[in-house]
């Protein structure tokens, strides 16, 4: 039912070059030091075209430095990043939208005026940008709510919100940094199921980072673990071959899923615990 795969550091790099062409990003024998700590170790993965890859791991073993790097906000110590088979080098793509954890919605400005912030740096002409502002605000579902400040917003509404900021781009990969955490367990599966419905229809690349197993494996095709710090890396990886349609409620009380979430806490629990103890020495590299 499952395929779980070890990872070897470094894997065979050839492969993933004959890979290339359908692979959306690509982790590259990524390494990245802080002064003398070493966060990420060696660390190659790919998202495919269309694909929905989460990677867990517990808490501080460098999911959002991962992130960071894809996002071009980081520049690795070692190794290289590829969107679509070409080199990230200096700076961000184009092809590529974020969403993360944090509010990241201009208090200032509508709800509107919040969705086609990007379009606007973008130099798109108004009337086009509103058009196009409104209908994306009718997919996240906020029709009538365009005209309100995120303060007169719900937190879930507010996620919505950044969610049509990053889609009505049109980025062909979506990075994801935790972006429902701060959300009550209800709203969370709806926006999961949400999510869900713009990623089919749209067909983007999206890489999901989360230390929520039960959210890793009722959205992803795969799910890769991180191994605790330092020197994180991937362990292990799992195909998800749950059938779509996917609903979140739904999902998760399916006997396959279970099994899912058995054998992928096997290979997690061991490094939540190393990371447990890690935190408790008190162990620090500042
Ligand atoms: N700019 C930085 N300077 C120094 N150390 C950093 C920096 N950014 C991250 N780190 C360290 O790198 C490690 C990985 O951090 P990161 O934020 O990527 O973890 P994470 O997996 O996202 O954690 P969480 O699950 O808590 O969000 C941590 O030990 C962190 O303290
Ligand atoms: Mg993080």
């Amino acid at each position: 039912m499952h395929t779980s795969t070890s990872i070897d550091e470094g894997h065979d790099l050839k492969r993933v070059d004959e890979k290339n062409h359908q692979e959306a990003l690509c982790f590259n024998n990524i390494s990245v030091k802080f002064g003398d700590y070493t966060a990420v170790l060696n660390t190659s993965f790919s998202v495919k075209a269309g694909e929905f890859v989460s990677v867990v791991g517990p808490t501080g073993c460098g999911k959002s430095t991962l992130l960071n790097i894809a996002a071009g906000l980081l520049n690795p110590s070692e190794g290289e990043i590829k969107i679509f088979g070409m080199p990230l080098d200096g700076g961000m793509s184009n092809q590529v939208g974020y969403l993360f954890q944090s509010e990241a919605l201009m208090p200032w400005r509508t709800a509107i005026e919040n969705i086609m912030v990007g379009l606007q740096y973008r130099k798109v002409n108004k009337d086009q940008a509103t058009t196009l502002a409104n209908h994306w605000l009718a997919r996240v579902g906020l029709t009538g709510h365009g005209h309100r400040y995120p303060h007169q917003l719900s937190g879930g509404m507010r996620k919505r919100v950044s969610l049509a900021q990053t889609m009505i781009l049109d980025p062909k990969i979506i990075l994801m940094d935790e972006p429902f955490s701060a959300l009550d367990v209800q709203t969370r599966q709806l926006m999961e199921n949400e999510l869900l419905d713009l990623w089919s229809a749209d067909k983007k690349s999206i890489m999901f980072i989360t230390h929520d197993l039960e959210e890793a494996i009722a959205l992803s095709d795969r799910v890769i673990v991180l191994s605790a710090g330092p020197e994180t890396h991937p362990i292990a990886e799992f195909v998800i071959d749950l059938p779509r349609p996917r609903d979140m409620f739904e999902v998760r009380v399916t006997e396959q899923y279970i099994e899912y979430h058995k054998q992928i806490w096997a290979a997690m629990k061991k490094e939540v615990l190393k990371a447990y103890q890690y935190s408790k020495k008190g162990d620090s590299h500042d």
